[in-house]
């Protein structure tokens, strides 16, 4: 079972360079779907969730390979609407796929998508919407099949859920006539998936607001394009840096959407270069508590809520954390009050009680962003850590492991 050895209280510091954005490389590899020409998705990085979408498009035909850091997609061919039920499991973003497979050959077959154990995530809102939009939908309990062509319809999202928003868009791209999402997901990874899709020929306006207009076009073009910075990847070493007490420079960083960290924790020790895509980070190690509620952007992210929750175990005060979004993600706190941290999780609220030390311990990661959290308070603890469960930390983070080892930290993969 693969582990990381983490041996805590090395201060980091050194430059480590943030990937492209997960959350929308992974619907822009789908999106690529719905066009006969080649896509090239710029720096797309090798991460496991991005290995696992490879594999099931291959199964639908399209072909896939890596050229340097470039992502080169060929749906030229498709040749199947079957996605196996063993790869939904894999991964979230395989529900993308279906939404893409529907506008680009009207049928698709598929079970209930994967991913992070964040508590139950049903496609409701998905499958309402494909409904909405004219395509038929048979359900019989285990595998769902689509099939038919979309009509330019109104549909409204009873929560700005971010995978919806994004099937509903690939869904109605080539509908017949123009489609509105009301009360859409605003954030920054589907205004760049809409950004892509409008440079590959889509018409879509309003990005960025919970209101979009898709008109319908008769086909799309292959195109090059470079995603968004990970905030979420750029956030974590934000946080590790201020836990270690560390000076630590990231380059390439998402510098647009990253004020909901920096304002609330940085304060004076982040100097932010917007134009260079540069964020250094001079930390005095000490934590300040605060207060934050997740939610649907521009509220704070909740792909942020575990590694902000291990940084404030450390704060100089109490500090209340509200998850609004999933319905089950401080799994992690176990783990964290393991090493010594005094979090009191109530319903949907976890109350801080900084401590002044953690300490190494044996703990296992359950999901992607609680892993990284739990790896995170390891960085800053007394003594060693072995952390399991690498492989949920793998889908979100390339060479997590060896980026911090680059800035100081003693983590080892033990295989
Ligand atoms: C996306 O997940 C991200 N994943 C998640 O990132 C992120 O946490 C989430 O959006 C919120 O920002 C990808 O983009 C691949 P939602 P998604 O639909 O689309 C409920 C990470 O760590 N819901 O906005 O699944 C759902 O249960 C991952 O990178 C329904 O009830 O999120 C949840 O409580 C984790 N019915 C809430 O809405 C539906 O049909 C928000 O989910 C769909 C969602």
């Amino acid at each position: 079972m693969e582990k990381f050895v983490i041996r805590g209280r090395n201060r980091l510091y050194g430059s480590v360079r943030i990937e492209s954005a997960k959350n929308a490389v992974l619907p822009m590899m789908a999106a690529s779907v719905l066009t006969k020409e080649k896509v090239v998705i710029e720096n797309c990085p090798k991460i496991s969730d991005v290995l696992s979408l490879i594999e099931i498009l291959g199964r639908l035909g399209v072909k896939t390979e890596f050229y340097n850091e470039n992502l080169i997609v060929d749906s030229g061919e498709i040749t199947g609407d079957k996605i196996p039920e063993y790869l939904m499991k894999e991964l979230r973003s395989s529900i993308f796929v279906v939404g893409a497979l529907l506008s680009r050959t009207g049928s698709a077959e598929f079970s209930l998508p994967g991913g992070c154990n964040l508590g139950e995530r049903p496609i409701d809102f998905h499958i309402n919407g494909l409904k909405t939009l004219g395509y038929s939908v048979a359900d019989d309990g285990e595998i769902i099949k689509v099939s038919g062509k979309a009509t330019g319809s109104t549909v409204k999202l009873p929560f700005a859920s971010v995978g919806a928003t994004e099937n509903i868009i690939l869904a109605s791209v080539t509908a017949k006539g123009a489609t509105e999402i009301i009360n859409a997901a605003r954030e920054p990874e589907i205004v760049d998936l809409i950004g892509m899709l409008n440079s590959m020929g889509a018409k879509i306006s309003g990005a960025g607001t919970g209101r979009l207009s898709i008109e319908g076009v008769e086909r799309l073009y292959g195109t090059r394009y470079k995603p968004m910075s990970d905030r979420i990847e750029t956030g974590t070493y934000l946080i590790a840096a201020v836990m270690t007490g560390g000076k630590v420079r990231i380059t390439n960083a998402d510098t647009e959407n990253i004020s909901f960290i920096t304002d609330k924790f940085c304060n004076n020790t982040c100097k932010v270069d917007r134009i260079n895509g540069i964020i250094t980070i001079n930390s005095d190690g000490k934590v300040r508590p605060f207060d934050f509620s997740t939610g649907p952007f521009p509220a704070f992210p909740t792909d942020m809520q575990p590694q902000s929750v291990a940084m404030l175990s450390l704060a100089g005060g109490i500090s209340r954390v509200k998850e609004t979004v999933f319905k089950n993600r401080f799994g992690y706190v176990e783990s964290l009050n393991k090493m010594g941290a005094a979090i009191k999780v109530e319903g949907d609220t976890a109350t801080c009680y900084g401590v002044r030390r953690l300490h190494g311990e044996t703990v296992w990661a359950g999901d992607l962003r609680g892993g990284a959290g739990i790896c995170l308070a390891a960085l800053a603890a007394e003594g060693d850590s072995h952390v399991y469960g690498v492989e949920h930390i793998d889908r979100g983070y390339y060479a997590f492991e060896g980026k911090l080892k680059s800035l100081g930290a003693d983590i080892e993969r033990i295989y």
